[in-house]
């Protein structure tokens, strides 16, 4: 059965001044998969969900959602299915875990319907469930990355863009991120696209990787493929 193709990227470029970020990039994210992102430092990962969530002016190509043409505005995304969740845990702090759950729902204006998602999303997040009335500042760096990916899930979004969710976590934590990253995907049929530095990791709960390098694709295959392949290697040693 072939699976709807629901973003589709087509040689996309943005350029920052003279800095071309992304230079003619094609990507798919097709229904329930998950896709790594990854790539040496530099290389246009961020610049590319940020593209996908109109967070940035493009300055060529093409972005569609279930084959039709999308102009990227963020909340007009966020209403589509498509969500962000950048680097960095951006939790609210000095707002409960509740709270912080409430506003990653604000777009249901209904406040019956955000208090379903929310029994939903802690239903996938139990270790949250009783830190819920807890400020989200005073949580461990593990816990705030999954405040961030419960918010992320508020909307019960389709696709869910990662940048580099295991940031900053000690190895036991960043096992369990992957894990729960492998879940909500099972759980909810989200598409997930993450971006890593962690790549054997991520090589093992996605279905397809893609390697940017100076803003271009440089290597598209299964991740079964890239592992114990060195083509990533020599992308991260610059010698491809
Ligand atoms: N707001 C900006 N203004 C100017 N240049 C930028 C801006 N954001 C990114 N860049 C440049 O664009 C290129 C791609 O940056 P990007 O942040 O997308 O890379 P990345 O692959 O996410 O890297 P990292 O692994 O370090 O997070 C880099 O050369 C970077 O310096
Ligand atoms: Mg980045």
């Amino acid at each position: 059965m072939n699976k709807e193709v629901l973003l589709q990227l087509k040689n996309i470029s943005v350029h920052y001044g003279g800095v071309k970020a992304l230079d003619g990039v094609d990507i798919d994210i097709d229904e329930g998969e998950i896709i790594a992102l990854m790539g040496p430092n530099g290389a246009g990962k961020s610049t590319m969900l940020k593209t996908i969530f109109g967070l940035t002016p493009i300055q060529g190509g093409k972005v569609f959602w279930h084959e039709r043409e999308l102009k990227p505005v963020s909340y007009e995304i966020v209403e589509m299915g498509i969500v962000f969740v950048p680097q960095g845990r951006r939790v609210f702090s000095s707002m409960t875990v509740e709270e912080n759950l409430e506003i990653g729902g604000y777009i249901f204006r209904d406040s019956k319907k955000v208090k379903r998602q929310m029994t939903e999303v802690l239903d996938t997040f139990p270790a949250l469930k009783s830190k819920r009335k807890e400020k989200a500042g005073v949580l461990s760096g593990g816990q705030q990355q999954m405040v961030a990916l419960a918010r992320g899930l508020m909307t019960d979004p389709k696709v869910l863009l990662l940048d580099e969710p295991s940031l900053g976590l000690a190895p036991k934590i960043v096992k369990e991120v992957f894990a729960k990253i492998k879940e909500i995907n099972e759980r909810h049929k989200t598409a997930i696209m993450v971006v890593e530095h962690n790549t054997k990791s991520l090589l093992e709960i996605t279905n397809r990787a893609y390697v940017l390098d100076k803003g271009k694709i440089v290597v598209h295959k299964t991740s079964q493929e890239l592992l114990g392949n060195d083509i990533l290697e020599k992308v991260f040693m610059g010698s491809l």
